[in-house]
């Protein structure tokens, strides 16, 4: 039986149907932006919250054993990769988690790298820290991107870059790495001294062939690296904000702990607790139908903008739910946000976010919903772009 329960969120205080104002500066668009899902969570997670909903009480939480041990099951199941209890801290989202880190790896004014286009608070956290953002362009095949080494040593080495934050898979590309193509990456990193962040938090949604390789996995870069991956894209508990971050290295955990002293986020409520073990232990059946839901959303696509908008590329969907559109060919000059806002009513998160003016032409659009809301988004660019 069906466990993928599919949910309109409007009126819900979702961020996605209901918050559209500060993005878009209008309320009621079609929403296929921001990255959760549409769907109920398994139900393994809401009978633990209702559990512990049901004792009444949310004291101080003492996080159990149980909730590590869920995860180191989860990775060395479905990653192949064992990590231990001690090297697994807290972060309340992967975003905080990176901002952290890059306030103790690195210095005001340091350059940090990273490879465009990409997930935009990668950049904002450069910016807003105040460290020198460096962009190395992906290389892009019609649609299929990789990594540009050469461009990416040669700023490494020209900007002094001590950091890099790699998005693995890759928001908004959709590129799942290769172990080729990481250890590529962390050898010019090694050579050149620089940090890496991990973000892994598309971890576990990706399709067919492709396979998700944890950094840690692919090379023992333990020194200079720490890994953050969280249940929140996997299991769609964003709100939750209960993100891991992994470290296994001794002296830059005791780095992580200082830091976090400073700031006193010591952990997170009971609630994310509750939701991310019940998730890694019983959420898998549930993965499965959402990723397959997913992809078959994606060849849905596919087969419509192949035969009713064929000069449209779009980025193979190899892992994340969220699908890179290329619409140059549709354009013209700047008028991306009046076909796709004003005359499509349609939320999307716009190529110029992720990286400047040079992907002004892309959208991106998330496919974790159903698939009448794919086929109402479709429907509304084909009108008003052919
Ligand atoms: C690569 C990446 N990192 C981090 C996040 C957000 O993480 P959080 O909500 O846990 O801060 C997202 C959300 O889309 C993402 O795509």
């Amino acid at each position: 039986m069906s466990e993928l329960i599919y949910k309109n969120r409007r009126n819900t205080n979702s961020k996605k149907w209901d918050d559209q104002t500060e993005m878009y500066g209008e309320e009621g668009l079609h929403a296929m932006w921001i990255a959760d899902m549409d769907f109920e969570v398994a139900r393994c997670i809401k009978d633990a919250l209702h559990r512990y909903v049901d004792e009444g009480l949310y004291g101080y939480y003492k996080i159990p054993d149980e909730y590590y041990q869920s995860f180191i099951n989860w990775e060395q199941k479905h990653h192949g990769w064992l990590t231990k209890k001690e090297w697994i801290r807290f972060s309340p989202g992967v975003i905080a988690g990176f901002n952290w880190i890059i306030q103790f790896v690195t210095k005001r004014d340091d350059a940090v790298i990273v490879m465009t286009p990409v997930y935009y608070p990668f950049l904002k956290a450069v910016e807003n820290n105040e460290r020198k953002l460096i962009c190395s362009d992906l290389i892009n095949n019609y649609g299929r991107y990789s990594i540009n080494f050469d461009d990416f040593e040669k700023k490494i080495i020209e900007n002094d870059v001590k950091l890099f934050i790699l998005c693995s898979p890759h928001n908004p590309v959709g590129r799942v790495w290769t172990k080729e193509e990481l250890c590529r990456v962390i050898d010019i990193c090694r050579k050149h001294n620089v940090f890496i962040i991990s973000d892994e938090i598309h971890q576990d949604l990706v399709y067919e062939k492709n396979k998700h390789i944890p950094s840690f996995a692919a090379d023992n870069y333990m020194e200079n690296m720490i890994l953050i991956t969280a249940p929140s894209k996997t299991f769609n508990l964003a709100g939750c904000q209960n993100s891991i971050v992994i470290i296994p290295d001794e002296e830059l955990r005791n780095k992580w702990d200082y830091y976090i002293n400073g700031i006193r986020v010591l952990s997170g409520n009971p609630f994310g607790y509750i939701a991310a073990r019940a998730a890694y232990e019983g959420g898998e059946s549930w993965l499965k139908e959402v990723n397959s839901q997913i992809y078959s959303n994606y060849k849905y696509l596919i087969s419509r903008i192949d035969s009713e908008l064929p000069k449209a590329i779009v980025s193979p969907l190899e892992g994340t739910y969220l699908v890179w559109i290329d619409l140059k060919n549709y354009l013209k000059e700047n008028n991306i946000r009046e076909i796709i806002q004003k005359k499509s009513h349609l939320a999307v998160d716009y190529g110029d976010w992720f990286g400047g003016e040079r992907f002004s032409s892309f959208i991106r659009m998330n496919l974790a919903t159903s698939q009448e809301n794919v086929k109402i988004a479709v429907d509304a660019m084909v009108k008003c772009m052919v």
